[in-house]
């Protein structure tokens, strides 16, 4: 293999990568072969196409801890395919122990997909992901690196059961916890809740991130239909896992591409189809970074066109009553899709090899079960679940996801009570002599992407505890920071630029008015542009805090949320 074969980015379109790699006689040639062949591996298998499994197993990410068997079944099917597979590991993430937040490593994480990727004799991958920020980084390497791949999720929890009662991951770990809080659950209840909430292996199995993020796979045409919603403990995930492996062999012998499925008009329909099932305000920040990577913007008003023209139609916590065990039985993403049929792009390319077109028409495509999954006609909602807010104290936008929002808070002018930081609002929220109301407006500064640092889930601000006690359960919330897939209430999130780098979230203090217009999209700080403008000089950035290592590196090329969160050398050339 020549040097330029070693830097060149771009795959060889002609034949397989591996080639290059096992059929020279010169030292390299026989280097790969002889090191291959002490694995185990014979002659005849470096002439098949080599399959890559991207295993993200880890005892640090409960939401992958069954990848091993998981991988077995996917090896099945390379081997059944013609294909010879190769497993290799990269970082893993796991949104409970990850500090600060997870959304520092997603980046990581993708950079070290591609590169992976790009750097071994890979002719086509399997991307097992399941947790939080693993498929987007998954997706974000995919684009990049634009080798054959196709992504298998983990798939969601079985149900929690508690005392007959359908308990979702993290959805309701809220709500104990808050009732625990108030003094309505002792330490005893609290742990049976602990031991029945999360009982089996797989991701989080309300609508959250991880589960938007496997449908958002499915979408966009680059994972197998129905993948998304099969509980990870059931057999036909495992049949699953068996399909995948056979169909990587099958893109690789077509030569279909990421980029050849991930065009504008998927992510359009993976957009569509986030809204009709309340999916996480995550999923924003992560198809806007795919979308980078694509080489194309995605300006947060599509989202909103997207979202005004979409019924909300899937009956999922946190805005809906049911969790995916059941959107399974109902037919999963391909069920939920056709009812979308008329307004999808349905000559998008998939994994399958054919159309969203020609996949919609498979018989299994249907919905079984009316109040999980509804029709576009009677929706629960007419509109998506995000709404994107504009105004003077966001200019690039802010998100709140409208369908986890308390009725009368839909249209609300309150007085804001400011918390400086992270730091601030631990040490204050709960004391007794705050200054606050269930009218109030609650502001957190300084936990967007720079601030935090890496935007952490914290936007979900919690009541003061004394109005807990007064039986308050929502009040509106504002900050730089993101929400976790599961959250509900009124949280406006991801406001752009942050405060961090002097964004108008920045200037508000305890007192100032504002202004929230779910119906308008707006979102106003009602203080005069001559006040701003004075509070602006007297303003100051605060300290960094890395001073090295990866950190550093983050919180100097971050992007804003609006902008994805990506680094901006991650781009291609021209989107910088
Ligand atoms: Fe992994 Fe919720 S903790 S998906
Ligand atoms: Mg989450």
């Amino acid at each position: 293999m020549s040097d330029e074969q070693w830097k060149s980015e771009e795959p060889n379109e002609n034949s397989l990568r591996s080639k290059t790699f096992f059929q020279e006689k010169d030292l390299w040639g026989f280097i790969h072969r002889s090191f291959t062949k002490s694995m185990g591996y014979t002659e005849e298998d470096l002439t098949k196409p080599l399959i890559g499994i991207c295993n993200t197993y880890s005892e640090l990410n409960k939401c992958h801890s069954h990848f091993n068997e998981l991988a077995d079944y996917v090896k099945r099917g390379v081997w059944q395919a013609g294909g010879v597979p190769m497993e290799f590991p990269t970082i893993s993430i796991g949104e409970p122990y990850v500090k600060p937040t997870s959304m520092l490593l997603r980046n990581l994480m993708a950079m070290d997909t591609e590169e992976m990727m790009k750097a071994h004799p890979i002719d086509g991958v399997v991307l097992m992901g399941g947790c939080d920020k693993t498929v987007p980084a998954q997706l974000m390497a995919a684009a990049s690196a634009n080798i054959p791949a196709i992504v298998i999720t983990g798939g969601p929890m079985l149900n929690g059961r508690l005392g007959g009662r359908s308990l979702g991951a993290c959805t309701d770990c809220y709500g104990f916890t808050l009732e625990h809080k108030a003094g309505n659950l002792t330490d005893e209840e609290l742990a049976t809740a602990e031991n029945a909430i999360c009982r089996s292996d797989g991701h989080c199995m309300v609508m959250g991130t991880a589960s938007t993020m496997a449908s958002i796979a499915e979408a966009i045409g680059m994972a197998l239909p129905g993948n998304a919603a099969i509980p990870a403990p059931d057999s036909r995930r495992k049949h699953m896992a068996e399909r995948t492996g056979k169909q990587i062999v099958e893109l690789v012998r077509q030569n279909i591409r990421p980029r050849d499925i991930m065009t504008m008009e998927a992510i359009e329909n993976a957009i569509r189809v986030t809204m009709a099932s309340g999916g996480s305000t995550n999923a924003i920040i992560h198809l806007v970074a795919i979308a980078g990577r694509l080489g194309l913007k995605l300006p947060l008003e599509t989202f909103d066109t997207i979202s005004a023209t979409t019924p909300f139609i899937l009956n999922l916590r946190p805005s809906g009553e049911y969790q995916m065990e059941e959107y399974f039985e109902a037919g999963g993403v391909p069920a939920l899709m056709k009812e979308l049929e008329a307004n999808l792009h349905l000559d998008c390319l998939t994994v399958t090899g054919r159309t969203i077109g020609d996949n919609l028409g498979a018989a299994s495509a249907r919905t079984l079960n009316r109040d999980v999954i509804r029709t576009v006609e009677e929706p629960l909602d007419p509109q998506g679940g995000i709404a994107v807010l504009r105004g003077n104290l966001a200019p690039d936008g802010a998100l709140i996801k409208q369908t986890a929002v308390s009725a009368h808070l839909k249209k609300h002018t309150g007085r804001a009570v400011v918390f400086e930081n992270p730091a601030d609002l631990a040490a204050r929220i709960d004391d007794p002599d705050l200054d606050v109301d269930a009218d109030c407006v609650l502001v957190l500064k300084n936990a967007g992407p720079k601030g935090a640092p890496a935007m952490p889930e914290i936007g979900q601000i919690p009541i003061p505890t004394k109005l807990l006690k007064q039986g308050v359960r929502d009040m509106v919330r504002i900050s730089d920071a993101r929400i976790s897939g599961t959250s509900y209430g009124a949280l406006i999130v991801h406001v752009a630029p942050e405060a961090a780098i002097g964004g108008p979230l920045a200037l508000v203090q305890d007192g100032d008015e504002i202004e929230l217009d779910i119906a308008d999209r707006r979102l106003n700080l009602n203080v005069s542009e001559a006040e701003l403008a004075e509070r602006r000089k007297a303003w100051q950035a605060p300290a960094p805090f890395y001073d090295r290592g990866y950190g550093l590196l983050f919180q100097e090329r971050v992007l804003q949320a609006n902008q994805g969160c990506d680094f901006d050398f991650l781009l291609p050339p021209h989107m910088r």
